[in-house]
């Protein structure tokens, strides 16, 4: 298999409004943005950009006020109930705070998305391949609270991974982690996505994070203000240079 089997992602006029307080906050504010199968996609900005509320809004946790969210020939923002169950079913969704099950087990944690489904391969099996894959082999018996902020997160990756999604959002899975782990992480995920095929957008401070990724989307107020592709060529070491130069 090759990257193109990861979705394809066409945001078109997003608007997402909230009301804080007396002030109405556009948090995302007519983003359109096209994303091909198979990338893999850093969004930056700074803290209140919108980036989290705009992966709400493709994961359809949140309902935009206008706009739509189109992944593969289904239009997200039109489905209703048991689709909407569905396609959530599919993707996979790394929260920025993991929401975690407090009362189960970590190997629990991880199988409890597939749990609904019948006739899936031996679940506990993958559960503990991608425990491993994340740096966590020999704690699936660990409850939630028992584990760092980076365990968890780990925890939270693998399970966002447990459905074989074809589109994975993922808010800051590496905030928590130090560089190292953080770039293991990163590792694991690049390494599904050149062997399985799968769509990453993911919201990241780190430079050396959005350095590796194919492309760069910044946000500043809801809106797009920087989009870069950073696939033409150059070597790692030019691109983290480039990246260095942005703001993110
Ligand atoms: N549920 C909510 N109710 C009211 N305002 C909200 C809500 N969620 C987000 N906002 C506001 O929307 C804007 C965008 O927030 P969002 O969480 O998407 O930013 P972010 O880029 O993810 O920030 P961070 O880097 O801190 O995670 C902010 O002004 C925020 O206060
Ligand atoms: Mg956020």
């Amino acid at each position: 298999m090759d990257a193109t089997t990861g979705s394809t992602v066409r945001v078109t006029g997003l608007v997402r409004r909230f009301r804080a307080g007396t002030e109405p906050i556009t948090a995302v504010d007519e983003v359109s943005l096209e994303i091909a199968a198979g990338s893999v996609v850093a969004l930056t900005g700074p803290s209140g950009s919108g980036k989290s509320t705009l992966l709400h809004l493709v994961g359809a946790i949140e309902q935009a006020d206008s706009g739509t969210v189109t992944v593969d020939d289904v239009e997200v923002t039109a489905l209703r109930r048991a689709a909407l169950a569905r396609y959530r079913q599919r993707i996979g969704f790394v929260f920025q705070r993991y929401h975690l099950l407090p009362a189960l087990t970590v190997l629990d944690n991880v199988i409890a998305p597939v749990l609904p489904r019948r006739g899936r391969v031996d679940p506990v099996g993958r559960a503990r391949e991608l425990l491993d894959a994340v740096g966590l082999a020999g704690r699936e018996r660990s409850l939630p609270t028992q584990l760092s902020g980076g365990q968890q997160q780990r925890v939270a990756i693998a399970r966002a991974l447990m459905g074989e999604p074809r589109l994975l959002l993922a808010d800051e899975p590496t905030g928590n982690l130090d560089s190292t782990t953080g770039g293991q992480i990163l590792d694991l995920l690049l390494d599904l996505r050149d062997r399985h095929g799968m769509t990453i957008l993911l919201a990241t401070h780190e430079r050396a994070i959005a350095a590796r990724c194919d492309r760069l989307v910044r946000l500043g107020d809801g809106r797009i203000v920087e989009d870069v592709d950073l696939t033409d060529g150059e070597d790692p070491a030019d691109t983290y240079d480039r990246v260095s130069r942005l703001r993110l």
